[in-house]
């Protein structure tokens, strides 16, 4: 998958894309020449240069025809001819930050580098090869091996760059992109997906305009604000069609995405450590790590986009234990109790839930400490016996011997003032002792940057979990720090705070799954305040948004769907009035939304009424029914919330042999228009039993005419008076098999 012509030109390449770059003779640097679709190789891909001698640029001494202004770079640098944004800025001992990193040597592996707590992507050595393109620094002896992998069936390349430290120098990192990739191209649409608490995961589609625009987080976390993930695209591109140039950022830390657009219409793009606050210092012997980065090229818009990236995730980035293990039904009580309950009402809600069939009950905030409310306790893992008198290891049996799976909440990251851990060690709390120390929800952030806090707060862990029968386990994590500063970072040090607490987590992680590699985690940061493919390494699926309205629920789910797949979205039916929107929806229509995702239920169970009991049960045989469908097959957007009234999406196994269409009506339309909705990913040749309408129809018709939706307002068999009106917030799920009388 790797072409090299004479030593200058890397051409990866697996038959859907090719990357290429070269060696610059006259500057030494690297230049990028190529990324898209698959070109044949050639001995030689000079003709892909292109070079302009322009007025007022800068030249390197003695030369009057090269200037870095106007030569793509895979590694831009400050301190030469190039005025754009660098991927790499180091300050040397002098104060300067002049550097000029010229290639060295490459080689080729196909065993992926592992980094200490720092997630990425891996693969056996069938499945991928890396390129690793060695520069060295003409000013100092410090290198930079930057990791290419090409991976074999998808379209897709990652990027990831370590700075290797030689001499007895200290120099400081200042900025040290995953990723930075000049395109020849300006005149695109880029598309993000920005968001809040309780309304992530929004997909925005803007102009791109000359000069630079990003997103980005400096909150300590990805954060709800923005997802780290963009893509650029074709100004026409659509869903189905259209070129698509796609980066997610593995990484649950202050992370930036940009794109700077310059004068001769090319576009840099960079993502990586956001550079804001940070800085690394850099000793003998030591090795910086950059998080990886996925670049994803889609030639048929962004469905093809976000199965490209649903599928690697699942092959190559989600623990294989559980990618594509099918995820229990579960029952939360957040919604149901908040902190208000005791074992009696936990034992009641478990009952009833395994009578309605499901599988997994998970034990939310409040069941330690002394916290009835959000001012307490964390950072104190002790079962709170007014609540739980016979500890938690009594309730997990009991909820086992009900015969459910068993789950508990912690957000190990923080501390309340009320806890023998902050009066005990004030040092281990994020902030300035001397300075002020905001709170964020009554809590404090706990230094994950020191070790001895990661192991007090893994012991405590340990002590609950190895006490009780765990199935799972659900991580919060419920503010952003907003006063960085670690007492046992020295004074040159700070800048690293935020990264090592982000390693700090991932230690946390590895530590807990080494012990307890079964679990099934879902991670949390009050809704999808963390949502990233880094979290997903560990946790392999995330609480989406605290927002569980199903209307809402159709934007966030969506916008998710544009990265992770269906069995990393966790969703749930909760109870009406809608508890973050007041708003009244069906249980069916709650139903039908939270089934595309890890599907469960938040709400008092034992107060629902027969005939909803037996409709939940009805949901929950149907979930089951379709899991594997929902959970392994292909995931089609096919009609936006963003853009009107309807929303549409739909599953297709992997053989084409079953199908399963979720349509959802916001508002009802008086005299509506008629609506066909085209049908995505069938075997044109397949003949499908429409199980919902009685009809048998070709793949190719499905695909070709779509299903009619006309007919759902006026019945064509009752007259208009007796009609069945779905009315506002309605939905529909269709079932499609192929006809087995066929051949
Ligand atoms: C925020 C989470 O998103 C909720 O699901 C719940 O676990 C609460 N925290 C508990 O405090």
């Amino acid at each position: 998958m790797i072409y090299i012509n004479n030593n200058k030109e890397f051409h990866l390449t697996n038959g859907m894309i090719s990357y290429i770059c070269r060696v610059e003779e006259k500057t030494g640097v690297l230049e990028q020449l190529y990324f898209g679709s698959a070109i044949p190789h050639q001995p030689t891909f000079d003709y892909l240069i292109e070079r302009e001698i322009r007025p007022s640029n800068n030249f390197k001494k003695e030369d009057h025809t090269s200037s870095l202004e106007h030569i793509k770079q895979e590694m831009p640098m400050y301190g030469t001819t190039d005025f754009r944004y660098p991927a790499v800025e180091v300050q040397y001992p002098d104060g300067d930050a002049i550097s000029h990193f010229n290639y060295s040597n490459y080689r080729i592996s196909n065993k992926k580098r592992k980094i200490p707590n720092l997630p990425t992507s891996f693969y056996d050595e069938a499945e991928a090869e890396t390129l690793t393109i060695v520069l060295k620094d003409r000013y100092s002896s410090l290198t930079i091996e930057m990791d290419y992998t090409i991976f074999k069936d998808f379209p897709i390349i990652s990027r990831q760059n370590h700075i290797v430290h030689h001499d007895d120098c200290r120099y400081q990192l200042m900025r040290f992109m995953s990723m930075s990739l000049d395109l020849p191209i300006d005149d695109c649409d880029w598309l993000h997906l920005d968001g809040a608490w309780a309304r992530e995961t929004q997909v925005k589609r803007d102009k791109l305009h000359s000069g630079l625009q990003q997103i980005s987080s400096t909150r300590g976390a990805s954060s709800h604000i923005h997802n780290p993930f963009f893509a650029i695209c074709e100004k026409s591109a659509t869903e189905f069609q259209g070129d698509v140039y796609a980066f997610s950022l593995i990484y649950s830390g202050n992370f930036v995405g940009q794109i700077e657009v310059d004068t001769y219409r090319i576009s840099r793009v960079q993502m990586g450590i956001n550079p804001y606050q940070f800085s690394w210092q850099l000793e003998k012997g030591d090795v910086f790590s950059s998080p990886e980065v996925i670049m994803n090229y889609a030639q048929n818009g962004f469905n093809e986009m976000s199965r490209n990236f649903h599928a690697f995730f699942k092959k190559h980035l989600i623990r294989q234990k559980w990618a594509s293990k099918e995820r229990p039904v579960l029952i939360n009580n957040w919604e149901a109790t908040y902190f208000n309950f005791d074992e009696s009402k936990i034992l009641a809600l478990a009952q009833e839930a395994a009578n309605l069939g499901i599988e997994l009950f998970v034990l939310d905030d409040g069941w330690f400490g002394h916290r009835d409310n959000d001012a307490s306790s964390l950072g104190n893992w002790q079962v709170d016996k007014r609540k739980l008198p016979h500890g938690i290891r009594s309730l997990s049996q009991k909820i086992h011997e009900k015969g459910l799976k068993f789950g508990l909440w912690f957000e190990p990251e923080m501390v309340s003032m009320d806890t023998p851990l902050y009066q005990a060690h004030p040092d281990w709390i994020v902030g300035h002792p001397q300075k002020n120390i905001s709170h964020g929800r009554n809590q404090y952030v706990l230094d994950f940057s020191q070790n001895c806090v990661i192991d007090c707060i893994f012991e405590q862990m340990d002590a609950v979990l190895k006490a009780c029968e765990i199935d799972y386990v659900k991580w919060d994590m419920n503010r952003y720090i907003s006063e960085a500063y670690s007492v046992s970072l020295g004074k040159q040090r700070q800048g690293e705070f935020f990264h090592r607490y982000i390693l700090g987590v991932y230690a946390l992680y590895e530590k807990l799954l080494a012990k307890y590699p079964d679990l099934l985690i879902e991670s949390c940061a009050g809704g999808g305040g963390r949502f990233d493919p880094a979290l997903l390494y560990y946790a392999p699926q995330t609480w989406t948004s605290d927002d569980t309205d199903a209307i809402e629920r159709l934007k966030i789910q969506y916008g998710a769907s544009m990265v992770y797949p269906l069995s990393a979205i966790g969703s749930h039916v909760s109870e009406v009035p809608n508890h973050q929107v007041a708003r009244m929806t069906s249980l069916k229509m709650r139903s039908d939304v939270a089934l595309f995702g890890t599907f469960g239920y938040e709400l008092d169970v034992t107060k629902l009424s027969q005939r909803e009991k037996s409709q939940v049960k009805n949901q929950i045989i149907l979930f089951k029914k379709h899991r594997t469908l929902l959970h392994t097959g292909t995931f089609f957007r096919l009609q936006s919330p963003f853009n009107g009234n309807v929303c549409a999406w739909m599953v297709v196994s992997e053989n084409q042999t079953e199908a399963l269409i979720g349509y959802y009506q916001i508002l009802a339309e008086p005299n509506p228009p008629y609506q066909r909705l085209r049908l995505k990913g069938l075997n044109a040749d397949f003949d499908y039993t429409i199980w919902e309408k009685e009809q048998v129809r070709t793949g190719k018709d499905l695909m070709a005419v779509g299903l009619i939706f006309g007919e759902n307002y006026i019945d064509r068999a009752s007259d208009f008076w007796q009609r069945q009106m779905a009315g506002d917030f309605s939905s529909k799920l269709i079932y499609l098999t192929r006809n087995k009388m066929q051949g």
